[in-house]
């Protein structure tokens, strides 16, 4: 029985003026996670924020934080972050040598430990560390920007994560992050995504609680 379909909407397509709103927009919506988009302008070309976001979001509201560093050296953030109230930190592969290491890190800092691949990554790569996570993001646009055109081919990753998780008997969650939207979650559902990130759709959307519902795939 698949349990239930996580909508995590990310911030980065939030009003920067008013993320209270946002994640107040979040809670309401249904939603299950508040999936927070950190980026240093190096290791992607765009610049957001940091720990003391996730702090003052962890002061009022009790969501999910599902921190996604797409960040040169992760290494260097997981214990301010951990510290600010982060629920998951995810790190990207493409960002650091010693994966199994940092991934080990995040859990002994008590956090579900999370690790992605950008489009141009081989899911296969992440053989060997598939043991040891709790979450592979599966990004299906190039990382930096909200409102970009879901790769249709990445969803391919998605599959082999899923038969790879059956065949091995694991349980990390599988969650795809970058142009998803009511015509298209369902593929990444059907491929075998469990979390769903979703930021221009769902603070575009006029009716968030239905468009949670539709993509939670319930009418
Ligand atoms: C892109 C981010 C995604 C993005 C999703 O680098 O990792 O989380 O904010 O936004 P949409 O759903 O608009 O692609
Ligand atoms: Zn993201």
């Amino acid at each position: 029985m698949k349990q239930q379909i996580l909508i995590a909407p990310s911030i980065l397509s939030a009003n920067f003026a008013d993320f209270g709103g946002a994640v107040a927009q979040i809670e309401s919506s249904g939603a299950d996670w508040v999936h927070m988009d950190v980026m240093d302008g190096q290791f992607v070309p765009n610049l957001t924020f940091g720990p003391k976001l996730a702090e003052d979001i962890r002061l009022c509201s009790r969501a999910f934080l599902d921190v996604h560093l797409m960040v040169n050296s992760p290494g260097q953030l997981l214990g301010d972050f951990a510290a600010a109230g982060a629920d998951a930190i995810t790190f990207h592969y493409e960002a650091a040598v010693h994966c199994h290491r940092l991934l080990q890190e995040i859990k002994g800092l008590g956090k579900k430990a999370g690790i992605s691949i950008v489009p141009s990554t081989p899911a296969a790569n992440l053989a060997d560390v598939l043991p040891f996570v709790d979450l592979v993001l599966v990004m299906t646009v190039n990382p930096g920007f909200g409102g970009q055109k879901l790769i249709p081919e990445c969803l391919n990753k998605i599959r082999f994560l899923a038969d790879a998780r059956k065949k091995h008997s694991l349980n990390f969650l599988i969650s795809v992050d970058g142009g998803i939207n009511s015509q298209n979650a369902c593929d990444a559902v059907a491929a075998g995504a469990d979390v769903l990130v979703t930021g221009s759709a769902f603070f575009n959307a006029t009716d968030k609680t239905a468009f949670v519902k539709h993509l939670r795939g319930n009418p």
